[in-house]
């Protein structure tokens, strides 16, 4: 992949204006807005130093969880904790291209750093669109004029075709960031040398993209398993016939997933060796973890793999060359809801195979086992990574590419 997009190598940024898209999406309490994890923000470090040190004045634009969820905050505290990372001020604005946005745009010198709002705020950044329109968004129409280059380092968003991803790419000067170079480096190597047992671990609550991930990886071949835990492995247990408790399918629905159902259903058909779910859950009665055979779930809310299944897939884990992991098992924050995504992580550690762990929760949990060294790769993508393993184009990282292909700036 390298080449076939611009890098910040590539331009001059001294006395510029770099507009650089990042994800700093974070654990946050919900009650006090305290940010309960940085490892995002400590990743973009490095991009965001870099190009301060060669005089740019650069302005962070960033998102931080969906519109509709409790912590789908503002970015102020995001702000003091890269401030305190970065050692140097990070400027905030309550707004993305308000007057007084563009005010502190314009105030900016050379090598300061202001973060503008939740970009995900703005309503038109979650449409879907063709990158054209995308291109005419106001928020593109806004700020274009007050930037030179448009620099893209949120790898673990890049698989979302959003205004503020791909809007920019189209007229103005764009690039990778480190962290975006880095991960498709890393990742597009590893997908070039898969070797079998090949294992995909999917758990977490985002199903929808690691179902189209099962789906993907059977088809072209990539994976020879993929152990379903969390969230996707309910939907896969209920698609199998178990019957999960009114409580368990209340849950998917609530989060919209009740169509998967149907689609699991299919994926079992097709795919019946390569895609194994539990073959029993925990669940909290009376305050106590009860691990619970599949074929017998009292109407309680699942909140972890079984001891079973994590030996099971432990084992498999172990024998695998190469293992991809995304989502944690369970609810690993609650410590007797921890043994599956802990048994995964131990395993991955424990195994001499290429191992790659998504960012998110399940690389939360790798670092806070202080287990990320004996892992070859913990990407600071979830989704991100995952759809590229799958084979999947990204849209930001597409535009990108676009980007270099119909432009020369030299
Ligand atoms: C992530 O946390 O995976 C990225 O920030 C993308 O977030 P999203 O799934 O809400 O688009």
């Amino acid at each position: 992949m390298a080449g076939k997009f611009y890098t910040i190598d590539d331009f001059d940024v001294e006395g510029k204006t770099v507009l650089l898209r990042i994800d700093i999406n974070s654990p946050v309490d919900p009650n006090t807005e305290v940010i309960l994890d940085d490892t995002r923000m400590k990743l973009h470090v490095k991009t965001i130093t870099e190009l301060a040190r060669k005089g740019a004045r650069v302005i962070l634009l960033a998102h931080q969880s969906r519109p509709g969820k409790k912590d789908f905050t503002t970015l102020r505290q995001h702000s003091k904790v890269l401030t305190r990372l970065l050692n140097r001020k990070v400027h905030y604005v309550d707004s993305i291209f308000s007057t007084p946005a563009k005010i502190a745009i314009n105030n900016l010198r050379p090598g300061e750093v202001l973060l503008l709002e939740n970009v995900r705020f703005f309503a038109e950044e979650s449409l879907k669109r063709p990158v054209e329109q995308q291109a005419q968004s106001i928020i593109v129409r806004e700020l274009s004029p007050l930037i030179d280059f448009f620099v893209n380092d949120a790898f673990a968003a890049a698989h979302r075709g959003q205004v503020s991803l791909v809007g920019f790419t189209l007229n103005t000067p764009s690039a990778a960031g480190r962290v975006m170079e880095h991960e498709l480096n890393v990742i597009m190597n590893t997908l070039d040398n898969v070797e079998s047992p090949c294992v995909f671990a999917l758990g977490g609550m985002k199903a929808d993209d690691s179902i189209m991930v099962a789906e993907n990886v059977c088809k072209n071949g990539t994976a020879d398993y993929v152990l379903t835990s969390g969230l996707v492995a309910n939907i896969f247990l209920a698609a199998a016939g178990y019957d999960i408790g009114q409580v368990n399918m209340d849950f998917i629905k609530s989060q919209g997933y009740i169509d998967q159902i149907d689609v699991c259903k299919r994926l079992l058909e097709e795919y019946p060796d390569n895609i194994i779910y539990p073959e029993d859950v925990a669940i909290e009665k009376d305050e106590e973890r009860v691990d619970v055979p599949v074929d017998n779930i009292p109407n309680y809310s699942i909140f972890d793999i079984g001891k079973k299944t994590s030996a099971r897939y432990s084992k498999i884990i172990l024998n695998a060359k190469t293992i991809f992991a995304n989502g944690p098992a369970g609810v690993f924050e609650d410590p007797r809801f921890s043994i599956g995504t802990e048994d995964i992580i131990n395993s991955i550690a424990s195994s001499k195979g290429y191992s790659i762990i998504g960012g998110g929760h399940i690389g939360a949990a790798t670092v806070s086992m202080g287990y990320e060294n004996k892992v070859d790769h913990v990407s600071s993508g979830g989704g991100a990574c995952i759809n590229l393993l799958a084979g999947k184009k990204l849209d930001a990282v597409e535009a990108l590419i676009d980007n270099k292909s119909r432009h020369v700036y030299h």
